[in-house]
């Protein structure tokens, strides 16, 4: 399998342009791909306003950081992917609208092409099987901010092959990231052992145990934990932890990921967290 330099990124959201941003700044050609130009437009200037905070910190040389922008193009058709060696998918996290994206890239996308899911929770397994490539499929977990976060979850489905996994184990560690391998079982490991204990602090706020600054501040200061858990939530968006939750609760069938009725609750009112302006704290802006 030869090297990876030529990259689709599908969808132009806090991870697909985060995602766009390493494998530019890797020196890969990325073509970042979006039916919205609204989208588009905002991914590249999150993409600049990222850049400068890299350069500002001496990661990056101000030259380097233009470069790497003039390797990311815009473009508002799947079939920009054709001439990909590899295309990452960071839309939305809906398994029937993933599924619809991955039968349309099957059909222009060369068969050597690999395919990656940046799901957080879908079944990479259940992906692959809607594409003829179950084999040349597999999860690719980055973590928001992506340009800080060193973590790729690196999801075998059930029939990726080796080939394929290390391909993308070699790619992840040309962006600077340190890959984990695992196997194709809900919410993988982050979410699966990550939601319950969003969900645990939720109940916690829900029974009346402790406020939700009181549950951070636990996990701040006696674990060392860069956000607390709610702030956390708020930070990933309490829809998507919700359904990431439901994931769990179907997949495993066991009541210890039963949603917390308060996040449920929350969800339903449009307190989605920080992008909405309010969920366990409040915020300035959207
Ligand atoms: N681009 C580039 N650099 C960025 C950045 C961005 N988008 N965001 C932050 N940074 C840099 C800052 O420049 C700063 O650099 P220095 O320390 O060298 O000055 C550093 O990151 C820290 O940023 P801040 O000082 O602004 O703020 P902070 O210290 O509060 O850190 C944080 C912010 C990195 C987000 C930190 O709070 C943190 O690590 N939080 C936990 C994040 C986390 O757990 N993410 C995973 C969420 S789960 C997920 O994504 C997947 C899922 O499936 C749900």
């Amino acid at each position: 399998m030869g090297g990876i330099e030529r990259i689709a990124v599908i969808g132009a959201g806090t991870m697909g342009s985060g995602i766009a941003q390493v494998c530019a700044v890797a020196g890969k050609q990325v073509t970042l791909i979006d039916m919205g130009p609204a989208q588009l437009e905002s991914a590249r200037v999150r993409v600049q306003d990222s850049l400068r905070r890299v350069v500002k910190k001496g990661g990056l040389t101000q030259a380097d950081a233009e470069a790497a922008l003039t390797r990311i193009h815009s473009a508002p058709r799947l079939d920009a992917a054709a001439d990909s060696d590899l295309v990452i998918e960071a839309i939305f996290e809906k398994e029937s609208i993933k599924a619809e994206t991955w039968i349309q890239l099957e059909s222009c996308c060369k068969p050597q092409t690999l395919f990656a899911s940046n799901t957080s929770s879908i079944s990479i397994t259940k992906l692959a099987s809607v594409t003829k490539r179950p084999e040349r499929f597999i999860g690719m977990h980055f973590f928001n901010p992506v340009p800080v976060m060193k973590l790729v979850e690196v999801i075998r489905g059930n029939k990726t092959s080796p080939e394929t996994t290390a391909a993308i184990v070699a790619l992840s560690k040309e962006l600077g990231k340190t890959p984990v391998e695992v196997n194709d079982y809900p919410g993988f490991v982050s979410n699966r052992v990550l939601m319950p204990l969003i969900n645990e602090a939720a109940f916690a706020v829900f029974e009346g145990v402790a406020t939700a600054e009181a549950i951070d501040e636990v996990f701040k200061l006696g674990m060392a934990h860069p956000m607390g858990p709610l702030t956390l939530a708020d930070f990933i968006g309490l829809d998507v932890c919700l359904d990431i939750l439901n994931v769990l609760f179907e997949g495993f069938g066991d009541p210890k990921y039963r949603p917390c009725p308060l996040l449920k609750q929350m969800v339903a009112a449009g307190k989605l967290g920080r992008k909405a302006g309010e969920g366990f704290y409040k915020y300035e802006k959207a």
